[in-house]
């Protein structure tokens, strides 16, 4: 869990037009001090990810890369520190191939020196992107690179960005290669400031699933892309729907937002305890879409506590649907998945509200889904069983 800078910053490079949109090392600074003041570093946000657009345009005479000194005055080292002085971690993005997503000097050919480099500069966390890579083979080169990560003795998040590439070109993608090398992977587009954009990823996950779920699990994670959450593109149900699915795809949660004017709703959409606590159950299943009928869909995740073989499950009903009354929905537990015969008790996650009574497996459920489409509301309840 996290923050990160591209979704919402992007490639502001111009800190004399936009003083406090530009990627530097004052962002990072009042971001550091907000996740704090602000309850999200005691809510799990811990890692502070500067994406693209760092780095000098070109390398130094003698190959090292350079951070730009315009933007990053005291350099990395110095900002790593600051970073964890706050009691967070320091994040950077690096890109193997021969220039960055935006044109920056990459790391191929220079993994040695650069990854020792980060490693002394502090980094706990590098997002390896896969632009301008014009090798045969992409799994090859980023094991290549954990094995270098991993000599430094220093411990990294590796986060790789290749499967997005290799998906894009329709080249098979090894994820257990991957779950053997990389702490998470990006495995779909870039997520954009729009619900349509939350969509069409959501909808690639639901449709790989049977494919991709099994590789997630503690250590090593499917990375749907950033939380959009307190920025232009998303209203508020669409904002609870983005983070109850991630948390059913038991997805990294990086945020990518200004945290300086955030409104206190999607604050507390962020922070919401329950949600981060399915998203971070220790099991690190990850959730499917198991059932659609009428433009609802229903995503059931196992999460713990378990007993012998009976799970507790996080389930949202989601709605596609457009008219305007919440959509009275019924199903029997045992359709969806959940098959204890003792039954279970239900709590509303977005409130923490508990539900009257024992739900059977056998018995109907009946449950309202608010509306207003494209999947852009759920109803977000915890089954615990009895
Ligand atoms: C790619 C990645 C994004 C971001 C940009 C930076 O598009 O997928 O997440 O890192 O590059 O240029």
């Amino acid at each position: 869990m996290g923050w990160m800078t591209w979704q919402r910053f992007r490639c502001i490079t111009d800190c004399a037009k936009y003083p406090d949109e530009c990627i530097s090392e004052r962002l990072i600074k009042r971001t550091a001090d907000l996740m704090v003041e602000k309850g999200y570093a005691d809510a799990g946000y811990k890692y502070i990810v500067i994406d693209d657009c760092w780095l000098e345009k070109n390398r130094s005479d003698d190959g090292y890369l350079l951070e730009d000194r315009a933007r990053f005055p005291h350099g990395m080292k110095a900002l790593a520190h600051y970073v964890h002085s706050k009691g967070l971690l320091f994040g950077i993005y690096e890109n193997y191939g021969n220039k960055t997503c935006a044109g920056y000097p990459g790391i191929y050919g220079h993994e040695k020196v650069d990854i020792s480099r980060f490693a002394d500069w502090g980094i706990d966390y590098i997002k390896v992107d896969g632009c301008y890579f014009y090798g045969n083979d992409y799994s090859k080169g980023y094991e290549l690179l954990q094995k270098t990560l991993n000599s430094t003795g220093r411990p990294i998040v590796y986060s790789c960005s290749y499967p997005a590439y290799e998906d894009e070109s329709s080249i098979p993608t090894d994820f257990q290669l991957l779950a053997d090398n990389c702490n998470l992977w990006r495995n779909y587009d870039d997520i954009q400031d729009s619900w349509n954009s939350v969509t069409q990823i959501v909808d690639w996950f639901a449709l790989k699933q049977d494919h991709i779920a099994k590789f997630a699990g503690p250590g090593h994670w499917n990375d749907p892309d950033m939380l959009l959450i307190g920025n232009y593109g998303l209203s508020y149900e669409q904002s609870k729907t983005q983070m109850a699915l991630w948390a059913i795809l038991a997805a990294p949660l990086l945020m990518s937002n200004d945290l300086t004017d955030i409104r206190k709703e999607y604050e507390e959409i962020l922070l919401n305890k329950r949600i981060i606590e399915i998203d971070q159950d220790p099991l690190g299943i990850q959730g499917l879409r198991v059932y659609r009928r009428s433009s609802i869909e229903v995503w059931t995740r196992k999460i713990s506590p378990v007993n012998i073989d009976e799970y507790s499950y996080a389930v949202a009903f989601c709605s596609r649907r457009t008219d305007g009354s919440p959509y009275e929905f019924t199903t029997t537990l045992r359709r969806i998945g959940l098959k204890f015969t003792m039954g279970y008790t239900i709590q509303d996650v977005y409130s923490g509200d508990e539900w009257d009574g024992i739900y059977l497996s056998n018995t109907n459920l009946t449950v309202r889904v608010p509306p207003t489409g494209e999947l852009n509301a759920c109803l977000f309840i915890r089954f615990l069983f009895i």
